[in-house]
């Protein structure tokens, strides 16, 4: 009897399979598995596989990256707004061998292992351990187009990256969604933010790899939320289309991963400097007034950046002429007092007849329209507007032509905003068509490049027009946009956390291909407290874009709106940020040669270092190579200190610090906790104002005395101009090597003349020694003290100089070489210290 009704169980349930099975697969509601390889074919460095539900390309595309893409259709595709890294067309890159159970594919540095029976893709080293791996029973598979990978979650594992996201250094245990948005005043949990950047790195038994999913749909990733099986990732429509990198280093993926979506051009100069931000500065006289208190208490900056009221009726390219009568007149005297203007714009285009831009808009038939082809109407600042499709050519080239405009008023920078879209009540209708390329689609595909290529098309605009590097700001884009353009983290509160969150957020996108990139210093909405913004603006001096910016109804806060202590304070850290532009400007020439963002999270060095993921040390970064910052949130007296391994050397008193340590500093507002890395090769110059204003001709180079070699390149170009894409720039590997105790000069690369004629050398750790050598002769040594100071009464700079600024009991004696010559050309220096050390 049991086994009858056992047996009428298993045929019913046959039954069902076999009728409502199949048919429910079909239906939207089932999970539709990507099922068992049919057929395997090879075409020079592609295999094509054809498995029961769908169709696999898998591509060996350059050493270390390996590009799948799996659809239901056979609808591979190599268009993408990310990609700019072609890939390697010679044979052989891999070997292919196969039986009735798997796929084998050998390449340099990894084993693809295919499994036939259901089709799951492990990534191996060659010596067969797994790196990452499809989990075993849910693969790829679909619900409707909406196609998601599951990825086995190995034990240990970590995940960083994903570029603007909130959450932890360690993404584990979390998920997210990329769907371009904007919220003002967000809270620090809050996702989606303004950009998506579909790119992560893994990190496993010393094992590291990134995974970018090039897929402009909403994509959503889930690191082991509300789960404790799988890591996956996927997108709502389109082809599940990733490359996959394996380089066994966080940076040596990054220089991959912006192989192959670009790297950051040099920015102009002027835009590493100190930049005053409000919403907004009018009329043209209070820019004026704040451009020149900025010089009378000699705080240096270079940027002046005008808000939405600059435009007549928020009208993009208009001027409001009674704000601004005479823009072209006021741009030149901020010129002359060394600033640059910077001006917002947004992508929506006011619908009003006879308004020029609106009018050339309609008749070359740029903007977005519904699909029954009449235009997109939504409503944001100047009222019910159009929005150019940013996705066409003719949309761009129209767009360029607009940004003449600025040309036209001496403008240097273009600030792109609410270009998510951003539009009041913020939903966009998903049948709204973009011409992408040529590959028409809809909002649901097209709206999260929108902002990337508005970027792209301001970024041509300005560079036609204004000839020169422009600097270019956004609040969207998508994985890619460092080639166009620097993104700040959009409307933040002027909340502690909100800095400390800041913090990530940059840390993320710096571990995202995205190098140049800042925060409202102080915080957008609300008033910080004079601490927290002291705090912030400590911070700011070591972000790679340091702009303050508050919000319409809030306080003041330029460095002297909160009493003369904090203008102190602040003054302090702009001036080093100034001295430090030689270290910052060559810290940026690197991300522009392989991706090393100018502010790291630490796990881009310690990947394996458990320590750098606790939250309590999660905050902490590198700002260069040099620098180890950690933040203080306001009010605190003691802050808990992580120092990864190898030696620190206090800032402040060049206390050397033993590594792999975590150490409880007594804090005082006048210093942010700063470290730097023992072997540290700093070049400085002296105090500026701007960056308009030339330093003296000496380069001043900090050693910090080490047991490790090092080597820092020492880059500069004319900042301005695209002349060093001929070769005209002056640069220069120097080498310390702690062994032989020499510190020596590679000959110049480069058709530019230093503006430097001689370096002063100031050696930090080094007192045990006592003769120098300069190409073996000897040189008078002038033994001098100097510190960074954090004093900070207003006269006193915090700089490395030859001058008296130490804080009374916490120097210690160290020596100056002055006057060696800086040559252009092949001279060579290497100096050599003698001592007992
Ligand atoms: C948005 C921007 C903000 C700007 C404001 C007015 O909220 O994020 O920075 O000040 O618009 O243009």
């Amino acid at each position: 009897m049991a086994k009858n009704s056992s047996c009428f169980l298993f045929v019913s349930v046959a039954l069902l399979l076999l009728f409502v099975g199949p048919a429910t697969a079909k239906a939207q509601n089932a999970v539709v598995p990507v099922g068992n390889v049919i057929h395997v074919s090879q075409q020079q460095n592609d295999i094509h596989i054809k498995t029961t539900n769908a169709f696999v390309r898998i591509k060996l595309y350059h050493p270390g990256i390996i590009q799948v893409q799996i659809s239901r259709e056979d609808s591979a595709t190599d268009f993408s707004y990310a990609v700019v890294g072609k890939p390697d067309t010679e044979k052989g890159l891999f070997t292919m061998s196969q039986n009735s159970q798997d796929i084998i594919l050998k390449a340099d540095s990894l084993t693809m292992q295919i499994q036939k029976n259901p089709f799951r893709i492990a990534f191996l080293t060659t010596d067969n351990q797994v790196i990452n791996e499809d989990e075993q029973g849910l693969g790829v598979s679909w619900i409707g187009p909406k196609v998601t990978n599951y990825k086995k979650m190995q034990p240990g594992e970590r995940f960083i990256g994903l570029g603007e996201k909130t959450g932890n250094l360690d993404r584990k245990g979390a998920a997210y969604t990329n769907w371009n948005e904007d919220h003002f005043g967000y809270s620090v949990t809050q996702d989606p933010l303004y950009a998506t950047i579909p790119f992560f790195m893994g990190i496993q038994k010393g094992h590291c790899y990134g995974i970018f999913l090039d897929n402009s749909y909403q994509t959503d990733f889930n690191f082991g939320a509300s789960n404790d099986r799988f890591a996956s990732f996927g997108a709502r429509g389109g082809v599940l289309n990733y490359y996959f990198f394996y380089k066994n280093s966080p940076a040596g993926i990054l220089k991959d991963y912006t192989w192959l979506t670009g790297r950051m051009p040099m920015p102009p100069l002027w835009s590493l400097g100190y930049q005053q931000n409000r919403y907004s500065y009018y009329p043209q006289t209070e820019v004026m007034r704040i451009a020149h208190t900025l010089r009378e208490k000699r705080i240096p900056a270079d940027g002046i950046t005008l808000d939405i009221h600059y435009m007549q009726d928020y009208k993009l390219f208009t001027w409001n002429k009674q704000r601004f009568p005479d823009p072209v007149q006021m741009n030149e005297a901020l010129k002359a007092l060394g600033f640059k203007t910077t001006v917002i714009v947004d992508p929506g285009i006011k619908k009003e007849q006879g308004y020029p831009a609106y009018e050339s808009g309609k008749k070359a038939d740029i903007f977005l329209k519904y699909n029954d082809g009449t235009p997109y109407t939504a409503e944001v600042w100047p009222g019910w507007c159009n929005f150019p499709d940013f996705t066409s050519e003719k949309g761009r080239d129209w767009w360029q032509e607009q940004v003449k405009f600025f040309a036209d008023s001496k403008v240097d920078g273009i600030w792109n905003d609410m270009n998510e879209i951003s539009t009041w009540g913020q939903q966009m209708p998903d049948n709204i068509l973009y011409n992408y390329d040529n590959h028409p689609t809809t909002n649901m595909e097209g709206h999260n490049v929108f902002g990337l290529e508005m970027t792209r098309a301001s970024y041509l605009g300005a560079v036609k027009h204004m000839k020169k590097r422009p600097f270019i700001l956004t609040r969207s884009g998508y994985a890619g946009l460092q080639r166009y353009t620097a993104i700040w983290t959009g409307d933040n509160r002027s909340e502690d956390d909100h800095m400390l969150a800041g913090v990530r957020l940059l840390n993320s996108l710096g571990l995202s291909g995205v190098s140049f990139t800042g925060m409202d210093v102080g915080g957008f909405t609300g008033n910080p407290s004079t601490d927290l913004y002291i705090r912030w603006m400590e911070l700011g001096a070591f972000i790679p874009y340091f702009r303050n910016h508050t919000t319409f109804n809030t306080k003041a806060a330029e460095p002297w709106t909160f009493g003369e202590e904090a203008l102190g304070i602040v003054r302090n850290y702009i001036n080093l940020r100034y001295q430090l532009l030689p270290y910052i400007y060559s810290s940026f020439y690197r991300s522009t040669q392989d991706g090393m963002p100018f502010m790291r999270s630490l796990a881009i060095s310690y990947p394996n270092d458990a320590k750098v993921y606790d939250p309590q040390f999660q905050n902490q970064f590198l700002s260069g190579p040099a620098f180890m910052v950690a933040p203080v949130e306001s009010g605190k007296d003691f802050l808990k200190v992580y120092l990864p391994k190898g030696q620190w050397y206090n800032m402040y008193n060049d206390l050397l610090l033993e590594g792999d340590t975590e150490r409880v500093t007594e804090l005082s507002l006048q210093q942010l906790p700063i470290y730097i890395k023992a072997g540290s090769i700093i070049p400085m110059q002296s105090l500026i104002q701007s960056t308009a204003e030339l330093p003296s001709d000496t380069l001043k180079i900090h050693l910090y005395k080490g047991q490790e070699a090092n080597s820092f390149v020492y880059y500069e170009d004319d900042g301005s101009s695209f002349d060093y894409q001929k070769g005209d720039f002056y640069k220069r590997t120097i080498r310390y090597n702690p062994t032989d105790h020499t510190l020596s000069f590679d000959k110049v690369e480069g058709s530019f003349q230093s503006k430097f004629k001689q370096i002063a050398l100031y050696l930090h750790g080094f007192e045990k020694m006592n003769t120098l050598q300069l190409n073996g002769q000897s040189l008078a040594v002038n033994t001098t003290e100097f510190s960074f100071s954090a004093d900070n009464a207003p006269s006193a700079a915090l700089a490395i100089a030859n001058g008296p600024e130490v804080t009374p009991g916490s120097t210690f004696p160290k020596s100056t070489v002055q006057l060696v010559e800086f040559p252009n050309g092949a001279g060579h220096i290497a100096l050599e210290f003698r001592g007992r050390g």
